[in-house]
């Protein structure tokens, strides 16, 4: 008789992800998350860390790009994610790419895998892509990145999710999208303007390799947590 493997899912922990997606994560995937303007990147990837750390003893490592390092956790302590605690632990590692700019997408891709091995993390965020391979300028160069990079994680077995800025409609990058392609999973985050009296959020997974998920557009609030994602109502 064939044995069915059991699968082993990483949970996320961000309220009401999980159920979406057959209970979580596969070990090593890479997961794009898109989204405009404020549409809740950071906090959605702030959380995807600190769960990870906080309640899965699985160690992270946050990338950012966008934000400095102080800016980005007072914003997110203000949804009860301490990240200083967590570093002291040794159970976080916040890396500001952005201070390390100008020294070339060769010292970036190092700082990143060297964050990643000094507290030996298991998940990263890098917020964002888009600026984390604005140093990669060719075509070829970016193809080349992207893969290098997605197979260097792969093998290591280091579950990812960069977030994508991306205005809603347009191409994921211009001219370049190969990103689309190399991910495991694509989730999307999308404000709409509803009733003309206000705008909100929802949620979609565009694409997940090897899982059974929805396709449903789902609510998201923003509550003193963090984000929450709805279950879908007709
Ligand atoms: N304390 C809060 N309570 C409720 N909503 C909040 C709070 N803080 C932020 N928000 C909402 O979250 C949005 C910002 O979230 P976040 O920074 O994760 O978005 P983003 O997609 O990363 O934005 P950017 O494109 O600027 O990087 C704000 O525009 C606001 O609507
Ligand atoms: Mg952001």
């Amino acid at each position: 008789m064939a044995t069915v493997p059991t699968e082993v899912r990483l949970k996320t922990g961000i309220p009401g992800l999980d159920p979406l997606i057959q209970g979580g994560l596969q070990k090593g995937d890479f997961i794009l998350l898109l989204g405009d303007l404020g549409t809740g990147k950071t906090v959605f990837s702030s959380q995807f860390v600190f769960n990870s750390a906080k309640l899965y003893n699985e160690k992270a490592v946050f990338a950012t790009f966008e934000e400095d390092t102080r800016s980005l956790k007072r914003n997110m302590l203000r949804f009860g994610m301490d990240f200083d605690a967590l570093e002291k632990e040794g159970k976080v590692k916040v890396l500001d790419l952005e201070a390390l700019e100008g020294r070339g997408m060769g010292s970036n891709i190092e700082a990143l895998l060297g964050a990643l091995d000094d507290i030996g993390a298991r998940r990263l965020v890098v917020d964002s892509l888009t600026a984390f391979m604005s140093g990669a300028e060719a075509k070829f160069d970016y193809s080349f990145l992207m893969h290098l990079i997605y197979k260097t994680l792969k093998r290591e077995g280091v579950t990812t999710l960069m977030t994508v800025s991306r205005p809603q409609g347009s191409a994921v990058v211009p001219e370049v999208g190969v990103e689309e392609f190399v991910a495991d999973g694509i989730f999307e985050l999308r404000n709409y303007v509803s009733r003309d009296v206000e705008i909100k959020t929802q949620f979609l997974i565009r694409k997940l390799r090897g899982t059974e998920h929805s396709r449903k557009f789902h609510s998201v609030l923003f509550t003193p947590r963090g984000v929450e994602i709805l279950p879908y109502t007709p």
